[in-house]
């Protein structure tokens, strides 16, 4: 990023971490890493020999050359280290979701506005350019109205035992129909079960309804022969598909709709079909992408967008876990 390389620190290099701390450090200046794990800090103190290590993110938060850290540490850590990095005047990126409730996740937008720091949820996909190309679709017109979304996450994959299926698949689907709607849901209906570990639901179905009377559907699953990445938007006169697990047919429209009823034919509806197209999606890494955008937002400023988006993700989560507990 030009010059003056952002100075980041990171926290957390598990699984995840380890694909953000490559990207920070390809496209920022890495001054700090931090993890709880003494063999991670072993490991990537190597890898990037330039970064201090350290196991404490208040010793990492003190340094007043640091501008932004990167959290990506587990989710239930989240809201409290973010909270103590814009306390302490520093730009956040923080893995979804960033909070697990409602309030705080406002208390850290609130904190960002007043301090004029970034906060940045990782909301990876929408940096993938197959949702951009989705949104492009929806926003020109070229669907027509937008009637239904719905959303398959579905996979025998890692379980994760401090996040049920919502909170760790479903806040990628959920990221991307609020970003293409526009709306926060007027109604919220999540169904689902805990078969494996208790109290962590692992199959989820979720329904939100739009006050334009848009709605949409969550398939968000652990238990799953199929492995599915796939949002379907239903418009009036096309209707598209965004799969991840295509390599080059990321993005599909249909060419298909329903047509009037013609005098003479008892008043039924039928089905226009006509072409299927696939445009050309560009292949650049949506977390590049991602870290290029939260420099960026740090040497230019913005307004607030991402945080705000990410306020109205954890709120539409909350609310569909309430419902999953049967409040
Ligand atoms: N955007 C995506 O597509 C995507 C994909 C996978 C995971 N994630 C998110 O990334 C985050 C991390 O997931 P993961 O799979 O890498 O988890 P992980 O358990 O593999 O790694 C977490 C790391 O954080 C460290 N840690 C824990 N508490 C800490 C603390 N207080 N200070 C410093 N280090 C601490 C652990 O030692 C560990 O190394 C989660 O929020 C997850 O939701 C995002």
């Amino acid at each position: 990023m030009g010059a003056d390389p952002v100075r980041i620190g990171q926290a957390g290099l598990g699984a995840w971490g380890r694909n953000l701390v490559r990207n920070v450090d390809a496209l920022a200046d890495l001054t700090w890493i931090c993890d709880a794990s003494e063999e991670r800090r072993a490991s990537f103190g190597r890898q990037f020999p330039n970064a201090i290590v350290t196991d404490s993110f208040a010793e990492m938060l003190a340094d007043p050359e640091l501008e932004a850290v990167v959290i990506a540490t587990p989710v239930p850590t989240h809201y409290a280290l973010a909270k103590q990095a814009l306390e302490a005047g520093k730009h956040v990126f923080v893995e979804k979701p960033p909070a697990m409730r409602g309030s705080e996740m406002e208390e850290l937008v609130t904190l960002a506005e007043s301090r004029g720091l970034v906060l940045m949820p990782g909301h990876l996909l929408l940096y993938h350019p197959g949702v951009r190309k989705l949104k492009e679709l929806v926003d020109s017109g070229e669907l027509g109205d937008v009637l239904c979304i719905y959303g398959n996450r579905q996979n025998l994959g890692t379980i994760r035992k401090d996040e049920n299926a919502l909170w760790s698949l479903g806040v990628h689907d959920l990221s991307v129909i609020l970003y293409l709607v526009g709306e926060e849901p007027v109604e919220v209906h999540a169904h689902g079960n805990a078969f494996l570990t208790p109290g962590v639901e692992d199959v989820v179905f979720c329904f939100m309804r739009f006050p334009s009377g848009k709605i949409a559907h969550l398939h968000l699953s652990w238990l799953d022969p199929h492995k599915m990445r796939k949002m379907t938007v239903v418009g009036r006169d096309k209707m598209a598909v965004f799969d991840d697990m295509e390599l080059e047919r990321k993005i599909t429209v249909y060419e298909k709709h329903p047509e009037e009823p013609e005098a003479g034919t008892y008043g039924e509806w039928r089905t226009r079909t006509g072409d299927i197209i696939s445009p050309k999606i560009a292949s650049d890494e949506p977390l590049k992408l991602e870290i290029t955008h939260f420099l960026r937002l740090i040497r230019e400023g913005g307004d607030g967008t991402e945080a705000r988006d990410g306020l109205t993700v954890v709120r539409a989560l909350d609310r569909l876990q309430q419902s999953l507990d049967g409040a």
